[in-house]
């Protein structure tokens, strides 16, 4: 890492790692790496008043870091923490863990934030398999480090459950609602997760696509785009998914359908097309046969 990182000690951790005990309340928490969600966590907690240091990585983000009133990590906080975060990108997680784990202290538990990964993500060495390991990841899209958790959800998954309630307290602290997520189907999830947010963020554009075909260019598009979108996420809130959708595929007007298709430009009409089909299949029931098989050719076609 380009900060001084702390020197390594000789003694490892100890066999009885993976066994710890519920930690004084509130946890010593020290985040690795000062990014989106290690940014947006950081004024979480510190909000939340749990003890707080920083190891960030760059000298620009130990910059912001110092400058935004954190207290940076020195040897002794990654050995007394409780809870160390590694907010580095899903591929550093494996090394970084290696690069720490002579730093932190027996019983420190390790927890990442990557939506797609399980707890094999630090690693299998025997130590680090010992230590008590967990997931903690925010179903929220940050893009910037100052962006709030509060109020949205987090899936939480530990190697011990006894660590389960301690992450419950820390998300609870932080205004999110935890959910858990089996191991064996965190991609699955993680796509759904990323449909919802990422994805969004593409259709968007894809709409902005099909309103710059029409002369409406990109500012003016978003500032009409976005209050729809999120009408249409009230609409789902309060009615539910089938009952939510809008739009002539639920109103089975084929041809408006046809005439979308023929005014859309080739990438956008592909979006399109596909999402049409996943709308059909929410509202069919409710359709006429004959009005739903012409649809379904229109959209296939
Ligand atoms: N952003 C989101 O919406 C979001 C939501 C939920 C979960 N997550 C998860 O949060 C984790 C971090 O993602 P992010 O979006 O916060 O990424 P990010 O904004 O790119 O931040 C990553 C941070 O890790 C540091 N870093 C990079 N390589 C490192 C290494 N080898 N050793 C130590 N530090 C290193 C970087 O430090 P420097 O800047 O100092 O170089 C940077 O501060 C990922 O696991 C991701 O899946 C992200």
């Amino acid at each position: 890492m380009a900060r001084t990182r702390p020197k390594s000690r000789p003694k490892k951790a100890t066999a009885g790692a993976g066994r710890r005990r519920r930690p004084p309340s509130p946890p010593r928490v020290v985040i690795v790496g000062f990014g989106r969600a290690g940014g947006s966590l950081a004024w979480g907690i510190r909000k939340a008043g749990w003890p707080l240091t920083l190891f960030p990585r760059s000298g620009e983000s130990v910059r912001r870091a110092v400058q935004a009133g954190f207290q940076l990590a020195e040897h002794e906080d990654l050995r007394a923490a409780d809870l160390c975060f590694l907010t580095v990108p899903d591929t550093a997680i494996g090394r970084v863990t290696a690069d720490l784990k002579d730093d932190l202290g027996p019983k420190t538990v390790l927890l990442h934030c990557a939506g797609a990964l399980d707890l094999s993500a630090f690693g299998t060495d025997p130590d680090t398999v010992r230590r008590t390991r967990a997931s903690f990841h925010p179903l929220v899209a940050i893009s910037d480090p100052q962006d709030e958790l509060a109020g949205h959800a987090v899936a939480l998954a530990a190697s011990d459950r006894e660590l389960l309630p301690t992450l419950w307290e820390l998300a609870l602290a932080l205004r999110l609602r935890p959910i858990e997520v089996p191991e064996a189907r965190r991609s699955t999830y993680h796509a759904g997760a990323v449909m919802s947010a990422g994805l969004l963020v593409a259709l968007a554009s894809a709409a902005a696509a099909a309103f710059e075909e029409a002369g409406i260019y990109e500012d003016a598009a978003l500032g009409a785009l976005l209050p729809l979108m999120r009408s249409a996420i009230r609409g789902v809130e309060r009615r539910g998914l089938a009952r939510g959708l809008t739009g002539p595929v639920a109103r089975g007007d084929v041809s408006v359908v046809q005439s979308h298709l023929s005014g859309l430009p080739a990438e956008a009409s592909d979006v399109y097309r596909v999402l049409s089909l996943r709308s059909l299949a929410l509202v069919k029931d409710r359709l006429p046969a004959e009005t739903r098989n012409a649809l379904e050719r229109l959209l296939k076609g």
